[in-house]
């Protein structure tokens, strides 16, 4: 059986959560100090050995959430980049959509996993560390596409997180920004830790103006998800 298989397999999903628990009780996998927190992906990678059931996030599909968008949204030629991209499912998905698709992740085996899934890909794939950009990426994307990413950081790191991929946005460009949610006086626990109204604002004080938010709920078994997503605008 491949490897590519869907999530209802219920071989896949034990998998899943062995590994789950294995890389749960791994440092850094509650969050803590920045290098580990940061080490910890490299690891869920490196350990995983190829097996996308042992990648929690890994839906080997694009979100749903950014397909229906990119449906209203077609890139004509613009230049895109996917934050975190993981295995390359969403910036497939934006490439498919016509955007001129670049993508990275921390991850060094993420990358290669993903140009091995998408051989034939147009995405331009790199291994990259979010607080480590090149310097010609400043301003430089019609579109930002952040997708649980920024959920799976806390703290500092958040907060330098939201800047950093607010300085990718070209004047006139979009960021699209698609992360689990809940209320300013929700306290719900992490990770993944859901973003708050406030949170996606502070976007806003780095030159992007909040021009629409859905929110929207994903159903689990036993339970409900509530997520948003949010675009933004920068001015010319
Ligand atoms: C929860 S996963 C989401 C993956 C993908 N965006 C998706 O929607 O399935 C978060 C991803 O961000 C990556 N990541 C975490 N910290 C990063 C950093 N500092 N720079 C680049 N990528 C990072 C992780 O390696 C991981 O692939």
């Amino acid at each position: 059986m491949s490897n590519e298989t869907v999530h209802s397999d219920r071989e896949f999903m034990a998998r899943r959560d062995a590994a789950r628990e294995r890389i749960d009780e791994l440092t850094g996998a509650k969050g803590g100090n920045t290098d580990d927190r940061l080490a910890w992906f490299h690891t869920v990678y490196k350990e995983a050995g190829g097996d996308p059931a042992a990648i929690p996030w890994a839906d080997l599909a694009p979100k749903d959430a950014i397909v229906e968008w990119l449906a209203k949204n077609p890139g004509e030629g613009r230049r895109a980049i996917d934050i975190g991209c993981g295995l390359g499912d969403n910036a497939e998905a934006l490439a498919a959509a016509g955007y001129r698709t670049e993508a990275f992740d921390l991850s060094e085996d993420a990358i290669t996993w993903a140009k091995k899934r998408f051989p034939d890909s147009s995405v331009s794939y790199l291994a990259a560390d979010l607080f480590n950009l090149p310097g010609e990426w400043q301003g430089a994307f019609d579109l930002v596409q952040e997708c649980y990413t920024i959920q799976a950081l806390d703290g500092d790191l958040r907060a330098k997180a939201i800047e950093v991929i607010s300085g990718l946005v070209a004047p006139g460009g979009m960021l699209l920004m698609i992360n689990r949610s809940q209320n300013e006086d929700g306290d719900a626990k992490g990770p993944p830790w859901p973003m708050k109204p406030s949170e996606w604002r502070r976007f806003e004080d780095y030159g992007l103006k909040l021009i629409h938010e859905e929110f929207y709920d994903i159903e689990r078994p036993g339970r409900v998800i509530p997520h948003v997503r949010a675009e933004f605008f920068k001015e010319v």
